[in-house]
């Protein structure tokens, strides 16, 4: 079994390190680890954001834990050497087109949603994202024109992009409270016109789970008007993106919510894939312990599920970090006081305690 450890920038070496530490707890045999530089480390280091080592280094592995990219820095790059491209790039070329993000409310963590309590307690859903299409992997570019500087992204989908994605939000589903809401903006997209009509013809394979059609902008609505009517999201790249931080929040904090990307590929253990926290590199807090690793480690749990087989380990992290919360080691984005470190430490404690 090998992970590929690739950490990144700002934030993201100081919440892998915790899930690092988990993952020591847990004393796998037959475990190796390996690790890369990506993003602005990368760039700053090797001149690209995504090195050819790094990129191979993944393609080995059975799993990628990864951290987040993104530096203050960079931003002025060409578009090509800025760290954003390496995630892009890891995904596209991994064929890694599933995104699967995991928000549920935690108990004890109610008081910390801007959701009424009762709300934030009945959050159990399920946003899976496209993650190889949409506007962030269509032509663009630049020109100067009459008004200015102009700029062009443009979104795009294929009825066989849609009908693989369709098809894993209706499988997940099936696992769950059996209802797709699939969110588009059909009243004006062509993209979301063959979006629509594709998952309708998906849906046939699956009736035993509900589907609903939502626009995105009654969805965002909706999520923090009545959060808990979704069950399974299905959406594009972009509403997708957009929504599941929005969902992060009513739970509580972005620092709560972990992440799998997968294809198609499997490996002697699993699905082949890439588990990261929704977030991203956070420069405000960046160095200073105060990130909440805890989408770190619940990322590692989903890697340990979905990559390596190990659903019973993957159990243990994910009660362990249940009970950290529930005893009220909170960090600065919960209105706490716990470092990274502390969220850390009280996690595998915890996991020493559950068999
Ligand atoms: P962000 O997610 O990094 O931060 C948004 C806010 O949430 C900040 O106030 C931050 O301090 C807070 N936050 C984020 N993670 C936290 C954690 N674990 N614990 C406590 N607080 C946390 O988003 P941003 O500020 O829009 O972007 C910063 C950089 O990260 C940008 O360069 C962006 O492109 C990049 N980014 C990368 C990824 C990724 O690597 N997958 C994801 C999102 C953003
Ligand atoms: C995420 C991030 C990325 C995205 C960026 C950094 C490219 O926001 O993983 O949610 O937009 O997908
Ligand atoms: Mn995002």
């Amino acid at each position: 079994m090998k992970i590929a450890v690739l950490a990144g920038d700002g934030i993201g070496p100081e919440v892998i390190a915790e899930a690092l530490r988990v993952i020591e707890t847990l004393a796998l045999p037959g475990l190796t680890m390996f690790e890369g530089d990506v993003g602005g480390t990368a760039y700053k280091r090797h001149g690209h954001p995504l090195p050819a080592e790094t990129l191979q280094m993944a393609r080995a592995a059975d799993g990628v834990l990864f951290g987040a990219v993104g530096d203050p820095d960079c931003d002025d790059l060409p578009r090509e050497y800025r760290p954003e491209q390496a995630i892009l790039g890891l995904r596209s070329e991994l064929g890694l087109f599933a995104n699967l993000r995991p928000a549920a409310g935690f108990p004890g963590l109610e008081d910390f949603s801007p959701l009424k309590p009762e709300l934030a307690r009945g959050i159990d859903l399920l946003v899976v994202r496209e993650l190889n299409g949409d506007v962030y992997f269509g032509n663009k570019g630049e020109r100067d024109g009459e008004g200015g500087r102009e700029g062009w992204d443009m979104m795009s989908y294929s009825q066989s992009e849609v009908r693989r994605i369709a098809h894993t939000a209706f499988a997940a589903a099936q696992k769950r409270r059996r209802k797709v809401t699939s969110v588009d903006k059909a009243n004006v997209l062509e993209t979301s016109r063959i979006w629509r009509d594709t998952v309708i013809e998906v849906a046939r394979d699956y009736p035993d789970v509900a589907l609903e059609h939502m626009y995105v902008d009654n969805a965002a609505m909706q999520m923090v008007r009545s959060p808990g009517q979704f069950d399974t999201i299905l959406t594009g790249n972009l509403f997708g993106d957009i929504l599941s931080d929005q969902a992060s929040a009513c739970v509580g904090s972005i620092g709560l919510l972990a992440s799998a990307s997968l294809g198609e590929r499997q490996t002697a253990f699993g699905t082949f894939g890439l588990y990261e926290p929704i977030h991203g590199s956070a420069p405000d807090i960046a160095g200073r312990n105060k990130a909440n690793p805890v989408a770190a480690i619940l990322s590692l749990a989903m890697l340990l599920r979905h990559s390596l087989g190990r659903d019973a380990d993957a159990g243990r992290v994910e009660r362990a970090v249940s009970q950290t919360l529930s005893d009220g080691v909170l960090g600065a984005d919960l209105g706490g006081s716990a470092t990274t470190r502390e969220i850390g430490d009280a996690v595998i404690s915890a996991l020493v305690t559950i068999s």
